[in-house]
């Protein structure tokens, strides 16, 4: 794992964008996995701002979300889909039927996961998968006890997930109760996965998820399990970091960040 400490939450999500950009521009028929929620609003602005100034092309590449709720419409403008085809897919060149979502309106909900996890397979497995993490330590809707090579599944939303998102939906008892998330075992398959966090608020989990024993209880853990890893975080939640010192002293002078120095700053 590698963590990457930025002044604030936008050269946090600048850096991240560019992390893409270049893995697509490497690539163009990268399969982007995408992660939904807050922190993420500003790496999808920058990506279309990007797009519009530099034709950066997405036609060829193909996108797999975490996850999506249950029991929301794709047109629902709570749904994952919904917010992904408004601040991203809308907005840039991919083909839309290379945007992939589980159905939260599926009548068969495991052979949708299932059938989830075949679609993966078939475009060659995810090259780079986006990730947040939630209060509780979550990726995707990887709650508590998620099992460490867990595959796409229904998962039943904590109290804590359950009032972190109830903003998007005006009041607690509106949140779906279960969300369909790919397994953390899926998103370990991912050749490389890129975690952003920023605020005060993530510093308590970012140092648990970074620096702390692998555990069920918090499915970000399994990352350090991962050959390439790298986590962006701002300064705020970089604050309970124990080695943030040597951290930054890698991207200062490691030659691979020399390009990426100067983002957002
Ligand atoms: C939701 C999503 C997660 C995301 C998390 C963080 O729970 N399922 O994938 O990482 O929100 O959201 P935010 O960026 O709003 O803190």
């Amino acid at each position: 794992m590698e963590v990457i400490i930025r002044p604030d939450a936008d050269a946090a999500a600048e850096l991240v964008a560019r992390l893409i950009v270049k893995e697509l521009s490497a690539n163009p028929h990268l399969v982007l996995g995408l992660a939904t929620g807050r922190t993420m609003e500003s790496v999808f602005s920058k990506l279309v701002r990007i797009h519009r100034e530099t034709k950066l092309d997405f036609s060829l590449c193909s996108t797999f979300n975490l996850d999506e709720y249950v029991g929301l419409a794709p047109d629902d403008p709570r749904s994952y889909r919904h917010y992904m085809n408004e601040r991203l897919f809308r907005q840039v060149n991919v083909d839309p039927r290379n945007t992939h979502l589980p159905n939260g309106q599926a009548s068969d909900l495991d052979a949708e996961c299932r059938n989830y996890e075949a679609a993966i397979a078939k475009f060659g497995g995810i090259d780079l998968q986006l990730l947040g993490i939630g209060q509780a330590g979550h990726i995707g809707f990887n709650e508590p006890l998620s099992a460490l090579r867990s595959r796409t599944r229904v998962k039943a939303l904590t109290p804590t997930t359950i009032k972190q998102n109830a903003p998007f939906f005006g009041s607690e008892d509106r949140v779906p109760r279960r969300a369909m998330t790919m397994g953390v075992g899926t998103i370990l398959d991912a050749r490389r996965c890129l975690l952003l966090a920023t605020g005060s608020e993530k510093a308590y989990i970012i140092a648990k998820a970074v620096e702390g024993p692998i555990t069920a209880m918090i499915s970000a853990t399994a990352l350090q399990l991962h050959p390439r890893c790298t986590v962006v975080v701002d300064d705020a939640a970089a604050g309970q970091l124990q080695g943030a010192e040597y951290y930054r002293w890698i991207f200062e002078n490691e030659p691979e960040w020399s390009e990426f120095r100067a983002a957002g700053a």
